[in-house]
């Protein structure tokens, strides 16, 4: 089975992109710079090396990635909020190149987490860690969403039911949907070739976001704190390869 060789190279590229912009802002998003910054530089990077980024004008979004911070679950809206200290913010980046798309994203803390924001950003990684590590042809779709809300929810945190991975190759969102909770054994079986992403949205306090009136950001209901982590993965014929590794190293704070 190599039939997927070539779309998987080029999902590496854009994975790699996509993690690399990540990387180069990981210095620049610190007390003081706004979101409208941190989405210019990536804008800035994306495209001076080849590629564009996806959000930018994708269903009316009119920015170029997204930053969600503190009770925003996902799909915020750069501006001119400044970051200061203790605010936590997801920044997720999906860029193309040569018709793949490559899409992460990663939280960032200004300032030192307190501990319960640090609890959170760690079980949220590793729940997304947990599903990618079972990956490989035969398991089900369902096996997935199993591992990360058997984890978080043993924490005391939720997970989010709103929103949830997607395939990803030559679309930004494709099928299968990979929904982050659910049952063993369940749903389709996984085969070589598939990609998709793996992107928890996980809550401090209950599940139940709402969006706002931007008809983009959604909050927690109850205003408790969110965190997400996404990679986009590949099936491979024993396993998985994750295209949007950190080349620097950069997993999960403190970076
Ligand atoms: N990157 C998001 C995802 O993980 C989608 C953002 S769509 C946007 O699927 F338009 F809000 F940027
Ligand atoms: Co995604
Ligand atoms: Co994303």
């Amino acid at each position: 089975m190599t039939d997927y060789k070539e779309k998987f190279e080029k999902m590496r590229i854009a994975g790699k992109l996509a993690a690399q912009t990540l990387d180069m802002l990981t210095d620049n998003i610190k007390e003081g710079v706004s979101t409208d910054y941190i989405d210019k530089l990536g804008y800035e990077f994306i495209r001076d090396n080849g590629g564009y980024s996806a959000p930018l004008f994708y269903r009316g979004f009119k920015k170029s990635l997204c930053t969600s911070l503190n009770h925003v679950v996902c799909h915020g809206i750069p501006s001119d909020r400044i970051l200061k200290e203790g605010d936590a913010v997801n920044v997720d980046v999906t860029a193309i190149i040569n018709d793949h798309y490559g899409d992460t994203s990663r939280m960032f803390c200004i300032g030192e987490p307190s501990v319960k924001l640090n609890n959170l950003i760690e079980a949220t990684y590793e729940s997304m860690m947990r599903a990618i590590k079972i990956l490989k042809p035969g398991i089900k779709l369902g096996d997935i969403g199993y591992e990360i809300q058997s984890f978080v929810e043993a924490k005391g945190f939720s997970v989010v039911r709103d929103f949830c991975g997607h395939g990803i190759s030559t679309k930004f969102h494709e099928p299968p949907n990979i929904l982050h909770y659910g049952n063993k054994n369940v749903g389709p079986d996984l085969k070589p070739g598939m990609s998709f992403t793996i992107e928890p949205m996980i809550n401090a306090g209950k599940f139940d976001v709402k969006v706002l009136n931007d008809g983009w950001t959604a909050v927690t209901k109850d205003k408790s704190l969110s965190a997400q982590f996404e990679h986009t993965v590949g099936i491979t014929e024993f396993g998985y390869e994750i295209f949007t590794e950190s080349v620097k190293g950069y997993s999960k704070p403190p970076y």
